[in-house]
């Protein structure tokens, strides 16, 4: 069980994995916005709204939120003027974002690794607190990089751990101690919680991932720490396709 809870890089078997996430966040959709508020004292919002202001103007442009869950960058982008699609494999946590209006434009329920999506479409990708859910990341870097365009953005926004060993040492108690207990009264789903709390314990750091990025096409990359790094934010461009001249 603990492995299960822990977050692996598994490219080559990531099923098992991925149904038990799906299925931990049908289990939570209902209480997933209130407690998301109230576990992160509100802050993840400023996250939020930095991630999508490193995008600049949006207007117009077409982007793709993945692991969109009930859509919370969604309010945030529209009111920039941008065309969103949201992606998630939850149809529980969609349907949510449905009924209490963030997600109004389109939302397709798949995989973001295996999008049902046009190549080079998008001008720009955004995913917040998804990445760590993923087993096979680099599956996943290469399917951002199909249906970017040349140039295109990504932007990763993700709950890590501080560097500061005081801090960490806090936050890790926050996470054992506060985060599970307080997440696992209110949605009646401990088991989700404790999932939530270890998958940032043990997901690779901005650093690794970066790198990571970089061997999978993305240049310009940028990573910004936010409030002692428990939360970062990596902005990166896709690269454009190198062609080889013709014979
Ligand atoms: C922690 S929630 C984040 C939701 C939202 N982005 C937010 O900021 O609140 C993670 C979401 O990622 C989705 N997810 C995880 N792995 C996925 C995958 N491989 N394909 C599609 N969605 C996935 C889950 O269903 C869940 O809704």
């Amino acid at each position: 069980m603990k492995q299960e809870l822990e977050y692996r890089i598994n490219n080559t078997d990531p099923g098992p994995r991925k149904k038990f996430v799906r299925e931990t966040f049908d289990a939570i959709a209902d209480t997933y916005d209130v407690l998301n508020r109230v576990l992160s004292f509100g802050i993840d919002m400023s996250w939020r709204t930095a991630a999508v202001r490193l995008l600049g103007d949006i207007r117009r442009k077409d982007i793709i939120d993945l692991c969109s869950g009930t859509g919370d960058f969604i309010p945030l982008l529209s009111a920039k003027g941008a065309r969103v699609v949201a992606v998630d494999f939850s149809l529980a946590m969609l349907k949510k974002g449905k009924e209490i209006g963030k997600i109004h434009e389109c939302a397709v329920a798949a995989d973001v690794c295996k999008l049902p999506l046009r190549s080079e479409y998008f001008d720009a990708a955004i995913i917040a607190f998804g990445v760590r859910n993923i087993p096979d990341i680099n599956v996943f870097i290469d399917e951002i990089f199909r249906v970017l365009k040349e140039n295109g953005e990504l932007v990763v926004l993700e709950l890590t751990r501080p560097r500061n060993i005081i801090i960490r040492g806090l936050y890790r108690i926050y996470l054992t101690c506060v985060l599970p207990f307080v997440g696992g009264i209110v949605s009646g789903k401990l088991r989700a919680y404790r999932y939530l709390s270890k998958t940032i314990e043990s997901f690779i750091d901005p650093e690794h991932l970066s790198r990571m990025l970089e061997r999978g096409g993305f240049n310009y990359i940028r990573i910004l720490r936010r409030f002692f790094g428990i939360a970062t934010i990596i902005h990166c461009r896709r690269r454009e396709q190198i062609r080889m001249p013709i014979q």
